[in-house]
Parts: structure tokens; C-alpha cells; sequence
């Protein structure tokens, strides 16, 4: 029997006509990422650098586009100037994909994800240019009656502290059943055993309480968990979270986590997910977007940016990620802090903390190079011949 990319595939999409499907799948899960010739997703082994592993395998291509942003500009007009806080941000969400928003405190991914909402506090902010397509519609030029319209049935977003969509004045009852009913043609009674029986699901102990309760009386964990079930609810076709775990602690992160999963692999909901965390990315992401003051700065496989990053910011991030190996080792941090975007800014926005930094860098600021199908990275360095090798090597260093 030859070990070809075929037998693998067929291996792990198995038919019946194929005896060797009851071989442990961890172990041949653990042997195929060893030999570094596949990679796992979403619960499928596939070839890597081949066409399917740019698809959603299980049948789902990634040309499924249900929300692109196309060189979207949002800024911010202010006493002291204009803060293009999202300055020409491209995105593109397929169906039933997860994509990670990464970066730094005030890279933009609040705004960004905001700006699709139609939730940016209008003045200051305002989306002066590019498109936000929802199926092919411009949501950037929508109505707020449109919007109201979106936000209840097909783009939910979580935030990171759910009492900015949670009503004080409301039951946690109302607000559920509400949702329920927008979709559901049943009764109040019939919308009430439904809404129970979500709390349930989130993982709410004494749901029939709960339902009762108004969300002061709740935890964070709790409301949390809340908003997922109204995100349930309205059973989206997209959903954005914006650091929905951030203030959890780590076992009630990891159940959220695992209910965003059950969203996305049940309801084959698409997911934007925010966060800070790289841990966080890798447990749930196919995809990731580093984002850097205002702008995309690299984007790949979840495997891509984590194993091979190529972005001089990319790569400080995984860096600074502590290692289980390195107890004794200080954590490396990237020196300085994020840079309030502004409209004189020459150059690239990364230079005055990278450690690549030459000339042209403090110039002009680089565009997005393109290093393969959804691969691609902001900097000279893909472009000049002079340092790449050193830049090639720099992770070893850390
Ligand atoms: N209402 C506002 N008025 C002026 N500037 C704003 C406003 N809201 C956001 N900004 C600016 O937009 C930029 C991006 O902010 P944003 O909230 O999107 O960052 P973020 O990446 O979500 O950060 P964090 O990880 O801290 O949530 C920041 O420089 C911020 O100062
Ligand atoms: S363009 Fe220059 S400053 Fe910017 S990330 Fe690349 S090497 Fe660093
Ligand atoms: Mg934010």
C-alpha cells in the first residue's frame, strides 16, 4: 500500500469499501502532522500547499464569500484631527469560516468590526470610503432601518462586556423569547420552554431561575453565556465576537469557546472573532488577520501565521508568547506601544518598533504583498534583496 496524498484523504473521509478507517485516528493525526506533508482542518486531514487545503474540506469551499470588506476606511474626526483608525482594511469571511482578528490594544479591530454594525458613534466616526458587502450588499450605504433589520437576523455580534447589549430594564426572559420568536412562529409558553432550554445548552445551571433574573443579577460568565444564547437565537449567518472571553476566566473561556465551536460547525455559522489572544486563534480559527494600526498587516492559515509568520509584528507577537519549555526565561515583549493612527504618518507604521527597520521603511508605507493564494504580509523586506536573509532567520533568535 503506498502512502499518496489519495490514500490519506480517503483515509479520513472515509468510504465503506475501505477496511483500515478503525486505525487510531490520534495516532495517524499525530503521524501526518509529523511528516509536515498535511495539516488538520476543521476535522479533515489534507495535503498541504494543495488547492484543497485552501478549501473547507467536508465539502464546503472557501468561495463562498458572505461578508467582504473592501478597502474600508473609518476615521474618527476630533478636536486634535482626524484618526483614520481603519485605514483601507480588506476582509473576506467565507461561509461557515472561522477568522481571527489579531493585534495589539488600538489596532483598529473594535472599530473594524464595529464599522459593519453600523455601530461607530456617529459624530466622531464615520466610514469615509470602501464597501462593507454583506452577500453582495453594500451595508456601508444601508438605511438604519435595513440595519435594524441585518443585526436581528443575520450578523450578531458579542461584545466584550455584554451589558452594552443586554437591557438593564428587561428580563433575561424577554429579551431571549423575543429573539425566539422573530424566527419561530410558537406561542409565548412554547418560546419560554424554548428559551430555557438554551440557557441550558450554554451551560446556565437553574436556567428556570435564571430566565426570571435581570442581568445585574448575573455574572460575567453568565451574561456572557446569555449573549451567546441570543446569538443563538437569532441563529446568524455571521458572527462577530469581539473578545468575547477577555475578562473570563480560563474554564469559562474554554466553554465559550467551545459554544462558538458548536455555532459554527452546527449552524455552519461564519465567525469574526477579535481577540488579543494567539492561544485563543489556534483553538478555533481556519483563518487569521494581524492587524496593525488601522491596517491589515498579514493574513494566512491559522498555521501559517502561528508556525511560518512573516511579518516583522507577526513574528514579535508569537514571540512574545510564553513557551511551557522556558520557565526560567524572561517573556520577550516588542518594545513600544502601538501608535494612535494618523493622517501625516509617512512610512511604515511598524518602523519606529521594528528591529528590521532600513531607509525605505521610514519613506513610504508598504502595501499588502501577496505570497500566495489568502497569504499575504505588509513589508519591504518581501520586496528587497538586502536583509531577508537575516529577516528569514529572525525567530530563532527569540
Ligand atoms: N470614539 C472615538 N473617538 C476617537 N478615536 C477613537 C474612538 N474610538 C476608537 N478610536 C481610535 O481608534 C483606534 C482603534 O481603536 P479600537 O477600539 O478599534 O482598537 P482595538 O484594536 O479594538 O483595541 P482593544 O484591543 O483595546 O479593544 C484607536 O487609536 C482609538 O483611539
Ligand atoms: S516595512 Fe520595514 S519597518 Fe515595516 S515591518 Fe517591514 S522591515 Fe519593518
Ligand atoms: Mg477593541
Amino acid at each position: 500500500m503506498r502512502l499518496t496524498p489519495t490514500f490519506f484523504i480517503q483515509l479520513f473521509n472515509p468510504s465503506p469499501q475501505i477496511q483500515v478507517r478503525k486505525i487510531s485516528f490520534v495516532y495517524f493525526k499525530n503521524l501526518l502532522e509529523y511528516i509536515h506533508n498535511f495539516q488538520y482542518i476543521n476535522n479533515h486531514i489534507v495535503p498541504k500547499n494543495s488547492n484543497i487545503s485552501l478549501k473547507k474540506a467536508g465539502g464546503v469551499t472557501l468561495e463562498d464569500v458572505v461578508l467582504e470588506l473592501n478597502d474600508l476606511h473609518t476615521h474618527f474626526f476630533t478636536d486634535s484631527g482626524e484618526v483614520p483608525a481603519v485605514d483601507g482594511v480588506s476582509i473576506k469571511l467565507h461561509k461557515g469560516e472561522v477568522v481571527g482578528i489579531v493585534g495589539e490594544s488600538g489596532c483598529g479591530k473594535s472599530v473594524t468590526s464595529l464599522s459593519v454594525m453600523q455601530l461607530i458613534p456617529k459624530p466622531p466616526g464615520k466610514i469615509v470610503g470602501g464597501e462593507i458587502l454583506y452577500k453582495g450588499e453594500n451595508l456601508a450605504e444601508a438605511s438604519e432601518k435595513r440595519m435594524r433589520k441585518i443585526r436581528g437576523n443575520s450578523i450578531a455580534m458579542i461584545f466584550q462586556e455584554p451589558m452594552t447589549s443586554l437591557d438593564p430594564l428587561f428580563t433575561i426572559g424577554n429579551q431571549l423569547i423575543e429573539g425566539i420568536r422573530l424566527h419561530e412562529k410558537i406561542n409565548k409558553k412554547e418560546a419560554n420552554e424554548r428559551a430555557i432550554q438554551m440557557l441550558h445548552q450554554v451551560g446556565i445551571p437553574r436556567a428556570k431561575e435564571v430566565i426570571d433574573e435581570y442581568p445585574h443579577q448575573l455574572s460575567g460568565g453568565m451574561r456572557q453565556r446569555v449573549m451567546i444564547a441570543m446569538a443563538m437565537a437569532l441563529n446568524p449567518e455571521v458572527l462577530i465576537a469581539d473578545e468575547p472571553t477577555t475578562a473570563l476566566d480560563v474554564t469559562i473561556q474554554a466553554q465559550i469557546l467551545d459554544l462558538m465551536k458548536n455555532l459554527n460547525k452546527e449552524n455552519d455559522t461564519s465567525i469574526m472573532l477579535i481577540t488579543h489572544d494567539l492561544g485563543v486563534v489556534s483553538e478555533i480559527c481556519d483563518r487569521v488577520v494581524v492587524m496593525y494600526s488601522g491596517q491589515v498587516v498579514e493574513e494566512g492559515t491559522v498555521r501559517e501565521i502561528i508556525k511560518d509568520p512573516q511579518h516583522p509584528y507577526t513574528k514579535g507577537l508569537i514571540r512574545s508568547l510564553p513557551k511551557l519549555n522556558e520557565r526560567e526565561q524572561k517573556l520577550y515583549s516588542i518594545p513600544g506601544t502601538v501608535m494612535k493612527p494618523s493622517m501625516e504618518q509617512v512610512g511604515c507604521r511598524f518602523a519606529s518598533r521594528c528591529e528590521f527597520a532600513f531607509d525605505r521603511c521610514f519613506k513610504a508605507n508598504p502595501e499588502l504583498y501577496s505570497l500566495g493564494e489568502d497569504r499575504k504580509s505588509r513589508c519591504f523586506l518581501h520586496d528587497e534583496e538586502k536583509g531577508v536573509e537575516e529577516f528569514a532567520n529572525a525567530d530563532l533568535r527569540s
